[in-house]
């Protein structure tokens, strides 16, 4: 099998930054993209370094208008093949609508959509379809759920995930196998561990380490599998939730709510 060559936006922290290793440790040559100044350089070399594979840094804002093209311009340049996309880059939060800001709002839209969009539509013309290539879009069990506090980004998460499964109808009969990742909560970074710890019972086991979460994703789209759920709460959770009808979930979500507001 040719040696697979993969593109990680939002590579330098989190998820990005395991599943770099991740991949790196099967052996594949990386494209890590992140924002300038975000230490990519530095783990580039870790990985040349520990890996003996070939890294490709791009420092590039993906909420700019023209990054996407930008980035395919470049590999094309520099006569870089990429045969595994995944878009991870994006921004989430925890907060009630009107505590954010209308630049807060239009950078997570475009990070977590467009930048996405943008990039596998380029990504299709770049690659032959009839040669075994991946995409993975990483959405979360975010999109599956109404979460108060997560309304912009839960619904930037149903779009991703609404994106991806009609995607895998259109390329049935290609060779394209695209995955969507659906993770519940990661200890990606310190103020994420200092809540999940907060956690008790199901919520709690609901958390998962990135390298877990990065490990099962790889696993998943290269066996083409459609959805990757990592944990098997998680899944669990997902099955409740296509039992559970909907007036019963409003009930749970209010009290939920209530006992959020203390009122
Ligand atoms: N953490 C969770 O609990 C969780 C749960 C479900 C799904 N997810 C999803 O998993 C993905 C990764 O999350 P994470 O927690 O690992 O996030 P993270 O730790 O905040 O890392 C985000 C990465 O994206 C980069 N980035 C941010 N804005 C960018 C921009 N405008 N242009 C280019 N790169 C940019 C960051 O670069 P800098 O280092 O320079 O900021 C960083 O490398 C996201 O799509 C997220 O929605 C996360």
């Amino acid at each position: 099998m040719e040696k697979l060559t993969a593109l990680v936006t939002g590579a330098s922290e989190g998820l990005g930054k395991s599943f770099a290793l991740e991949l790196a440790g099967r052996g594949m040559d990386l494209v890590l993209v992140s924002l300038p100044n975000s230490g990519l350089n530095h783990l580039a070399n870790y990985l040349r370094l520990n890996f003996n594979n070939k890294v490709f840094c791009i420092e590039k804002d993906l909420t700019e208008a023209n990054s996407a093209y930008d980035i395919f311009k470049m590999l094309e340049e520099h006569k870089v093949k990429v045969n595994l996309l995944i878009n991870n880059a994006g921004l989430g939060n925890w907060s009630w609508f009107e505590e954010k800001n209308i630049a807060f709002y239009k950078t997570q839209i475009d990070l977590n959509i467009t930048s996405t969009v943008l990039l596998t539509r380029l990504f299709l013309n770049h690659i032959n379809k009839n040669e075994q290539n991946y995409i993975l879009n990483v959405g979360s069990l975010g999109g599956h759920f109404i979460v108060p506090k997560k309304q912009v980004y839960g619904a930037t998460k149903s779009f991703i995930g609404y994106f991806t499964k009609c995607l895998q109808l259109e390329l049935s009969g290609t060779k394209v196998n695209i995955s969507l990742l659906s993770p519940g909560g990661i200890n990606t970074k310190p103020e994420l561990l200092v809540l999940n710890h907060s956690l008790k019972g199901m919520a709690k086991a609901t958390i998962l380490e990135p390298e877990v979460v990065a490990k099962a994703a790889i696993s998943g789209v290269l066996k083409g599998q459609k959805e990757i759920i990592p944990g098997l709460a998680n899944r669990f959770l997902v099955l409740l939730d296509k039992i559970i009808p909907g007036f019963l979930k409003e009930i749970i979500i209010r009290r939920k709510l209530k006992a959020i507001l203390n009122v």
